[in-house]
């Protein structure tokens, strides 16, 4: 269980940016953020150059002015480290701190996150920029932490630059010890690949790399970022041990939990949920949209059960030459406050305080508009804040209980990233487990499995669905037939278990080291796409009618008379092959599908295994509990993510915790309303 933040109340903040601003402001902003129940403030993460303008002569009586000013009205600070933004005087001097394109092009100046974690020059000065902030601000009475650089990995997660290259062959030497283990590893004999010498290594410039270097990339890469956050985060604890550490952003090619183990208190995420609308397709059915970022949440808390949103969406978003988003709805910046405090966030910190009047951002909305007068997104704003007064106490500190997880791994997630026989299915399937289950309102965790993950971490649940598990080893085979045999019921899905962990596929029947755990084994399979058709499931009890698979086929052969087969394709040449299986073993069960997890084939699993919910609702209402380690205390969320009105039954007695009044069986929630109940 990865560590939390530790607060005694729901606590409000927001990300204020003084140096955009004519200091006349900052009193009159103070004192109306402490109007509306906010006492935190995060300052600096961008600015280096106003720290140092020119190489070695720093300057910190800005902030200084700044956090005193904050002080006087009662507001605590958190500092971010300006790592993401070096200034132009140092890019310009040493362009080596440069990331690079793809064809090694140095990216210039004028964006930002234009810097590589690699070039010993860009460490050194990181460390000494960091150094000198942390020892100039570390005894200001008005902090409380520190965040680390600001999302690690956003706008870009792949390197180029010639000390990226000279860093990923000190990695690789570390890693295989000779260039005979290497080879062997990425099966370089294939198209004559062998390497002869350490020069010769590279990062994937190519198209299609070869697969195994493209894996070990991504493990490069996050232990890349997390050895360059280290630098900070030692000089941190060594100056100001008595603040926290954190980071904030959830992006790809860097494993969150092992960072948040090693370097920091605890996780913290930006949660945009309006980004749903610039990613939409339209073609889906019933979409989850906004409410898509309760699982990206999900992933959150399984890093920290409690943990800091440390950019919340407060208004529309925009760049000035994309990302174009609608004006949230009223009601939803609180629905989307309340969306994050359900799944753990304790300190919830608003994106920003005011709209930018000039930059790359100057459509990202914040609180305040530009005008600075009172505005709708104020008043809704400063109901949570009264609210978090009323209820924070109680709810700071309790976490998110479910009985089913979702299983991944960081190995399976970065290997599907470019492999199409397994990446596909995995959204697919994730999709298809998180929305049902949603809909039906029964809550779901997420879990990661890691090296050292233990059997206690996994007994925790009655159902863990780990559908497309590509890379399995077989100690991995063993902990998850423990699971079973202790009464655990595990899904798998389709291309489960062929490779091992350099990416390369076993010479043994499908699904490898489950196999005989499931009592199956793969006969045959087809990837169906375009015009390879996918077959029809047939399950008559639980799908009159039948339904059609998505991603994959695999026909499977029953070895182990135990297992039986729930359901069979009825079309295609494998028509009456089973197609869906399951063995009981110990206490448990375990279940294997030939193909991806699609919505119906959940709703009828969910059905078969008689899972039910504490209320009834319409499935646009999100349910779930936050409760207290001794279970004495929980509360229940109902978020309604739709703008028309919502009814729900509750089949527990409760009472209404914002108005005290007890519920006699239904809550009624206006559109994009939440009730929080306190369970008796
Ligand atoms: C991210 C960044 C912020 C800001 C917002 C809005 O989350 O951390 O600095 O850019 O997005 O774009």
């Amino acid at each position: 269980m990865g560590q939390s933040i530790q607060m005694n109340e729901l606590t409000l903040g927001v990300c204020y940016y003084p140096e955009h601003w004519p200091e006349e402001l900052w009193e009159d902003d103070f004192r109306r953020m402490r109007e509306m129940n906010i006492t935190v403030i995060r300052l600096a993460e961008f600015a280096w150059a106003m720290m140092e303008r020119e190489e070695g002569v720093f300057d910190f009586s800005f902030f200084n002015r700044v956090m005193d000013l904050a002080h006087q009205y009662g507001l605590k600070v958190i500092l971010g480290t300006p790592t993401a933004t070096p200034p132009a005087w140092l890019t310009h001097k040493y362009p080596e701190v440069l990331n690079a394109k793809i064809d090694g092009t140095p990216i210039k100046h004028g964006m930002r996150r234009h810097y590589n974690y690699s070039s010993p020059k860009y460490r050194e000065l990181c460390e000494r920029i960091t150094r000198e902030m942390v020892s100039a601000y570390k005894d200001h009475p008005s902090i409380i932490g520190w965040q680390l650089d600001n999302e690690f990995n956003c706008e870009k997660n792949v390197f180029y630059a010639e000390a990226d290259h000279a860093a990923f062959r000190v990695w690789l030497k570390e890693k295989y010890g000779t260039l005979d283990e290497l080879n062997k590893a990425w099966g370089t004999v294939f198209w004559s690949q062998t390497y002869t010498d350490w020069e010769q290594l590279h990062l994937s410039q190519t198209e299609s790399p070869n697969p195994h270097l493209a894996l070990d990339e991504k493990r490069f890469i996050s232990d890349n970022v997390i050895s360059f956050a280290k630098l900070q985060a030692d000089i941190i604890r060594e100056l100001a041990p008595q603040h926290w550490v954190t980071t904030n952003g959830l992006f790809g090619h860097l494993n969150n939990h092992e960072m948040t183990d090693q370097l920091l208190d605890f996780f913290s995420y930006d949660s945009y949920p309006q980004f749903s609308t610039v990613f939409y397709n339209g073609n889906e059915d019933k979409p989850m949209l906004d409410r898509q970022w309760s699982i990206n949440l999900t992933n959150v808390r399984s890093i920290s059960p409690n943990f800091c949103v440390m950019e919340q969406q407060s208004g529309p978003g925009g760049w000035y030459d994309r990302i174009e988003m609608g004006t949230p709805r009223p009601g939803q910046i609180r629905l989307w406050s309340y969306q994050s405090v359900l799944h753990g966030t304790d300190l919830l910190v608003y994106f920003r305080w005011r709209t930018a009047t000039f930059g790359t951002e100057i459509y990202w909305h914040g609180i305040n508009d530009y005008h600075n007068q009172p505005n709708r997104r104020v008043r809704e704003v400063a109901q949570v804040g009264s609210e978090f007064a009323k209820i924070g106490t109680l709810i700071a500190g309790t976490t998110y209980q479910a009985e089913i997880a979702y299983l991944q791994d960081y190995d399976n997630n970065w290997d599907a990233e470019m492999d199409v026989m397994h990446g596909p299915l995995q959204w697919q399937s994730m999709r298809s487990w998180f929305k049902q289950l949603h809909y039906r309102h029964i809550p779901i965790d997420s879990l990661f499995l890691r090296n050292d993950t233990r059997l206690e971490e996994l007994t925790k649940y009655k159902i863990i669905v780990y559908p497309h598990a590509a890379i399995m080893t077989d100690d991995t085979a063993a902990l998850l037939t423990q699971y079973v045999e202790q009464g655990g019921k595990l899904f798998f899905g389709a291309r489960t278990g062929y490779k091992d962990k350099r990416g390369q596929c076993y010479m043994r029947p499908f699904p490898g080291p489950v196999a005989e755990l499931c009592g199956i084994n793969v006969e045959d399979f087809t990837l169906v796409k375009g015009l390879v058709k996918a077959a029809a499931l047939s399950w008559e009890e639980r799908l009159p009618g039948g339904t059609a698979t998505v991603g994959f086929n695999e026909v499977i052969s029953v070895l182990n008379p135990e297992a039986q087969v729930v359901a069979r394709y009825s079309s295609e040449y494998y028509k009456g092959e089973p197609a869906l299986t399951r063995r009981s073993v110990g206490d448990g069960q375990v279940w294997y599908y030939g193909s991806a997890y699609s919505e119906p084939v959940v709703d009828a699993i969910i059905d078969e295994l008689r899972l039910s919910s504490l209320i009834d609702a319409p499935a646009e209402v999100e349910f779930g509990i936050r409760a207290s380690k001794d279970a004495s205390a929980s509360y229940a969320f109902l978020l309604n993510y739709s703008e028309q009105p919502a009814t729900v039954q509750v089949k527990q007695s409760a009472k209404d915790l914002l108005t005290g009044a007890m519920i006699d069986g239904t809550v009624e929630l206006p559109g994009y309303g939440v009730t929080i109940l306190e369970l008796l």
